[in-house]
């Protein structure tokens, strides 16, 4: 098992698989965003071979994110080459739904187990507003393909932006009413490229809960208000699904984290909001064994740092969240 040195069991792995996306959201990447060469991206065998590592070591779940995952050409075969990997039990994918009317289907088929989904609005000319060049209906086909594939439960995420989408909340919280959804709203967090936004606009999560509450009535907390990974989850009284708030600014669950990130270009980063990164890609293509890569993880895991600065006013300057993966 890899166990931190403060004794929290790192388990779950998000793999990066591009820093491309099909989408500019407005809080994630700036328009004329430059991306990384395709040589620095880890190729499909890096990835599988890191996966096993990590298998090893006692990851068993694992999140596929990007950018976007799904515009990483043979990624229903990578999903594939994942599923056989032994000790993983669980793949999952955050995605924008943008390609998933095509995709949820192949990806079911080949091994993944869920997906959520980036949505901020329900309105068409919001939608496009925050992320720039999406068309909506792309999203919502994409969710529906989702249901049918049986990605279920499905998870709807929304970064609330203040000026963008604040008052959206009750119409997104309002769909767990007649669907089995989670519907998530998350807190904007600074990165390089826009932190001063980021901070200007941020909308916390207990005035995300008062106007869902204002509109909607009082939210009964899910589990006696127990963390859901990330996610708080509370229900609408006789709702299908369930509301999440995921407060990492203004309540972070560093001690609860048990993440591992690995980037696209195959670098260990050890937190989220933190620069502190190793890189595993460069050693591996020099030829380390997997008894090397090993013991440089589980190096890199022990240090890895208690929690964010972001009460101190410390955000990460080095990457984009596009480029890190949530
Ligand atoms: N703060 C919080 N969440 C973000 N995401 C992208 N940028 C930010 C940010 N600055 C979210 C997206 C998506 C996932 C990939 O990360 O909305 O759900
Ligand atoms: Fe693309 Fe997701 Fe970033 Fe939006 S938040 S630009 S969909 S990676």
């Amino acid at each position: 098992m890899a166990y931190d040195r403060f004794g929290r069991n790192l388990h779950y792995l998000r793999i990066s698989l591009t820093d491309r996306c099909n989408l500019r959201c407005v809080y994630c990447m700036p328009e004329d965003i430059k991306f990384m060469p395709h040589a620095a991206l880890m190729q499909d065998n890096e990835i599988l071979r890191l996966a096993r590592i990590f298998a090893r070591l006692g990851v068993d779940k694992i999140r596929l994110t990007g950018g976007e995952p799904t515009v990483r050409p043979g990624v229903v075969e990578l999903v594939r080459g994942l599923r056989a990997i032994p000790g993983i039990r669980e793949i999952t994918m955050t995605t924008n739904g943008i390609l998933l009317s095509r995709l949820a289907k192949p990806l079911a088929e080949a091994g993944l187990d869920r997906v959520n989904v980036s949505l901020d609005t329900l309105h068409a000319a919001k939608f496009r507003r925050l992320t720039r060049w999406g068309d909506i209906e792309d999203v919502l086909d994409g969710i529906q393909a989702a249901e049918e594939a049986e990605l279920q439960p499905v998870k709807l995420n929304a970064v609330v932006v203040r000026g963008y989408n604040e008052a959206d909340v009750v119409d997104m919280a309002r769909l767990t009413l007649d669907h089995p959804w989670q519907v998530r709203f998350i807190e904007m967090m600074p990165f390089a490229g826009a932190t001063d936004f980021q901070r200007l606009m941020l909308v916390t999560a207990e005035q995300m809960k008062a106007r869902i509450e204002e509109a909607l009535g009082p939210l009964e907390p899910v589990d006696g208000g127990r963390l859901d990974g990330e996610a708080r989850l509370y229900r609408l009284p006789g709702a299908r699904g369930q509301i999440g708030f995921i407060a990492s600014v203004t309540q972070p669950f560093c001690a609860a984290c048990t993440r591992l990130r690995l980037t696209a270009d195959g670098h260990l980063r050890l937190c989220l909001l933190r620069e502190d990164e190793v890189d595993i890609l460069t050693p591996l293509r020099q030829g380390a064994s997997d008894e090397d890569l090993r013991r440089l993880i589980q190096q890199a895991v022990w240090r890895k740092p208690w929690g964010h600065g972001l009460a101190q006013g410390e955000a990460p300057q080095d990457r984009t969240m596009s480029q890190i993966g949530g």
